[in-house]
């Protein structure tokens, strides 16, 4: 059920004025792709290069999310829409907060991205899609938890690129190709766009 009779507070500091206070802005990095295409990898060096560069930035990873926050969702249609709704949401906060939010998510639904993409847009938000991408076989051949093989055995139902779909993103604004791209090219890859476009 919605909640009725709630009023929006705004606060003493406007998103701007906390952007010059802190000199950092927010906006969010959203990874997209398989279990097992890399996309944590990346994010998670990305996050440290990140920080070494004294840029703030905090990595939301699916995996960690679902022992907390979304302990509640599984992995039906409707429990990923729901997975990814509350994490454009955190991830929006954070970035208001000036942080760069890292979030690593298989999000395989377009329509799901392109809610998060909305949400960060109507805040005037930045929000960068990258799609970590892998052919399946790739992804099926590292199994670096064993997922697939137990998809494939049918212990493990509606699984992403097997028994459920990935819907690969159309225009992503960094498609990197992670079996075939070192973990530090990938990273400069996305810094360089960071850069380029002066969101850090
Ligand atoms: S989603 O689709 O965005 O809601 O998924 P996400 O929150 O990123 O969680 C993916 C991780 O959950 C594990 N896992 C599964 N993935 C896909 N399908 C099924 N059925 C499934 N069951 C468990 C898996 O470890 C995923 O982690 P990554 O890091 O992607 O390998």
């Amino acid at each position: 059920m919605s909640a009725t009779n709630i009023t929006w507070h705004d606060g003493h500091v406007s998103r701007d004025e906390r952007a010059q206070l802190l000199k950092q802005k927010g906006l969010t990095i959203w990874f997209t792709g398989l279990s097992a295409s890399g996309k944590s990898t990346v994010a998670s060096a990305l996050e440290q290069y990140l920080l070494h560069q004294g840029v703030n930035a905090y990595r939301l990873d699916g995996d960690n999310i679902r022992f907390g926050l979304n302990k509640n969702l599984g992995f039906s249609p409707e429990d990923r829409t729901e997975n990814i709704r509350r994490i454009a949401e955190v991830s929006k906060l954070f970035a208001d907060a000036s942080t760069v939010a890292i979030t690593s998510f298989i999000s395989p639904y377009r329509s799901d991205r392109d809610s998060a993409r909305q949400l960060h847009a109507d805040a005037g938000i930045p929000f960068v899609e990258v799609f970590a991408d892998v052919p399946v076989s790739v992804a099926e051949e590292r199994d670096p938890k064993g997922l697939y093989k137990k998809a494939r055995a049918g212990e493990i139902k509606e699984f992403t690129g097997i028994s459920a779909p990935y819907e690969a993103p159309e225009s992503p604004e960094i498609h990197i190709r992670t079996d075939q791209t070192p973990i530090a090219e990938a990273v400069a890859q996305i810094a360089k766009y960071l850069t380029e476009n002066k969101l850090i």
